[in-house]
This record gives C-alpha cells, structure tokens and sequence, in this order.
C-alpha cells in the first residue's frame, strides 16, 4: 500500500489516541486491518465493540450490519463510522423487513406462527433483528448457531431462520441430527414463500432463501478439484459455504475458528480454505511453513468487504481528527431496542 496514505493514517490515529476506537474484521485488507485495534469474527467484533466506552468515536472496518450492531450495542455518546458507505453485504439485502414481514403474516395464515422462534444470522439488517426481537427470537453468528438454534427450539417447535440458508441448514444437519427433509425453504420471490401449508407444517426449520455470493460459490468439484491434487489436504470452510461443501469437509467454524485452527495446524501439513480470499492469503502469509491453498481459485474477495480501502480510512480517521464525523451510521431508537433484545439474548447464551 501507498507509505504516503499509511504515514497519513498512522499520524491521524496518533493524533485522535484515545478518542478512537477502531475494529477490523478478518476479511478487511492488510492495509485496513494494521489499523485495527481489535480484529475478530463477527461474535468477537459484537461483544467487543462496547471495550472502550470512553472513546466517542468508534470506526468500524467492516461491513454495514456490523456498523449498526455496534452502534446498537455502544452507549449514546459514542458516534459509529463506516469507511465507505457503500460497504454492504449481498446476502443481508436478500432479506428486507417488508418480505420478513410478509412471511410472518403467511405463518400466521398457515396457523404456525405461534410455534416459530425466528433466528437471524448477524448478517442481516438492524430493523430484521429489530423484529427477531419483537418476536421473542435472537440474533446468531457462525460461532454459536448451534446454541442459538438449541435455545429457540427451548422455546418453539419450529424456527424461522434469516437470511442464509446455508447456516441454518448446516448446523441443524451436521450439529443437531435433523433431517434435510426437516428443512424447508422459504422463497420471498414466491407467493407463500413457494410452500403448501402442509410443508410449513411439517417442517422443523425455515430457511430464508439467502446465501453468500462468495461462499456460495465453492461447490463439491472446488473440493474434489483440491483432493485429487493435493492428497492429504485438510479442507477447512466457513459454514456459510453450500452444504454439499460442508459435509465433504473436515473442519468446519467461523473465521476465528479457522484463525485457530490453522495456527494449531503441525508444520509441512497442507489445508485448503474455503472462505474469504483476504483472509486465505494472509494466514498463508502467517504460515510459511504450512501449506495453505484457496479451496477454489475462481472465487474472490468479498466486495463490499473490499470496499474498506486505506483511502477511505484515512478520509475517516482525518476527518474526526478535525472533530468532523462522517459516514456515520445511526439505528433509530425503536429499531434499536428491540434489535439490541435480540442481540442481548445472543450474549447470553451459555
Ligand atoms: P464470521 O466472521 O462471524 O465467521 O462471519 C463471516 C462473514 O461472512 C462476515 O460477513
Ligand atoms: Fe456478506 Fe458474504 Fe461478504 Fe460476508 S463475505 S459480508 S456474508 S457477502
């Protein structure tokens, strides 16, 4: 990266000290991530962003659902900034409130809405986690989708579960002994979600037509591609990753999870990952003496991810260093409450 704009980013987050507060997902840019004060999966970035409530500014390198829940989780006075404004995520547009909503009234319709908690992956809106806390459910991440799913079955025979398909399905398949038959999916594109009310009631799990444009696109062949070439390779993916991946898989967790897991990993051993290529190629950079591969090389960055570049930081950090707050990223009050009820219940899961 350009030693002019680091110096630059460098200086400016000396001269604000205290007064910021900046987090860095594992999929941001090694030049953006240098910059972080904590980095972390999105748990780890959740519960940490309320570390400092004494910092007014807390700069968020990531994606904006992760801006919204630390704005939610934060007190009052501390201001939330997103880099670049444009850095969305494709699978939390699959699902907006008003088809959330829809879909409630068609479980209402069928007679099951009583017997639903809704879950929503973190990857999702403020106002859907808004009204997963309206309805007595709770927010997920990759790192406790199992808990989060066992704690709403304590509570209802069914889940509705948002926005990534791949998720749900995942952790109630491999982790909780459900069927594939015990998961619907539930299409907003379609009338009635694409279901008979005989399918809505017979399943355990809904699953929200959702799924990550980068994660999505690993297959089965990404895997057989890898096996027949590297013979003792360890496959290790996110569980975002389709479910004909995960189960042809051998490790399977968060970013973190994958962090960890490499840096166990003995020395000479070779591990394809399928996540993010930001973060592939700096644990390959960790560790020279693993071999680490992309699981598959026609898969890329996540955009939107990418979208936090060193420009759009130091444009961020320089401004609220002359006081100036910009791209800041605010959740109404009542979207707030309800949001951080669902998100409280994730914290507190055992
Ligand atoms: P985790 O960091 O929680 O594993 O999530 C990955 C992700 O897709 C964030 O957008
Ligand atoms: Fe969204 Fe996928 Fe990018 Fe994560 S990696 S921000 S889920 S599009």
């Amino acid at each position: 990266s350009d030693p002019a704009l680091v110096e630059r980013a460098r200086a400016a987050k000396a001269a604000l000290g205290d007064q910021v507060f900046v987090l860095g997902h594992h999929y941001q840019r090694d030049e953006v991530i240098q910059f972080a004060d904590v980095t972390g999966d999105s748990f780890k970035l959740a519960r940490d962003a309320a570390a400092r409530p004494q910092a007014p500014y807390i700069v968020f390198c990531g994606v904006h659902f992760m801006a919204e829940s630390a704005d939610i989780l934060t007190a009052d006075h501390q201001q939330v900034v997103l880099p670049d404004m444009a850095a969305g995520c494709s699978m939390a547009d699959m699902a907006t409130f008003d088809q959330v909503e829809e879909c409630w009234e068609v479980l209402e319709e069928v007679g099951i809405a009583d017997d639903v908690v809704p879950v929503t992956y973190m990857n999702s809106s403020a106002d859907i986690k808004a009204f997963v806390g309206r309805h007595g459910g709770v927010v997920c991440t990759s790192s406790n989708a199992r808990r989060a799913l066992e704690w709403a079955y304590s509570k209802g025979s069914k889940v509705l579960f948002l926005p990534d398909q791949h998720l749900g399905r995942n952790t109630a398949v491999l982790e909780m002994g459900f069927s594939l038959d015990d998961c619907v999916v539930y299409d907003p594109h379609r009338p009635e979600g694409g279901l008979t009310p005989r399918q809505f009631r017979d399943a355990r799990m809904l699953l929200w037509r959702g799924h990550c444009s980068v994660h999505a696109r690993f297959t089965k062949a990404s895997v057989d591609e890898i096996r027949s070439r590297v013979p003792d390779v360890n496959i290790l993916v996110h569980p975002e990753c389709r479910h004909e991946v995960v189960v042809e898989a051998d490790y399977v967790g968060s970013t973190e999870y994958i962090i960890k897991t490499l840096a166990a990993a003995p020395a000479g051993s070779s591990w394809a990952v399928g996540t993010e290529l930001n973060l592939v190629r700096r644990l390959a950079n960790m560790h020279p003496d693993k071999n680490v591969m992309f699981l598959d090389r026609t898969v890329c960055f996540c955009s939107t991810m990418n979208r936090i570049d060193l420009p759009h930081l130091v444009w961020a950090l320089e401004s609220l260093a002359k006081g100036e707050v910009v791209n800041r990223i605010q959740v109404d009050e009542e979207t707030a409450h309800y949001a951080k009820a669902a998100l409280d219940q994730m914290l507190a899961l055992p």
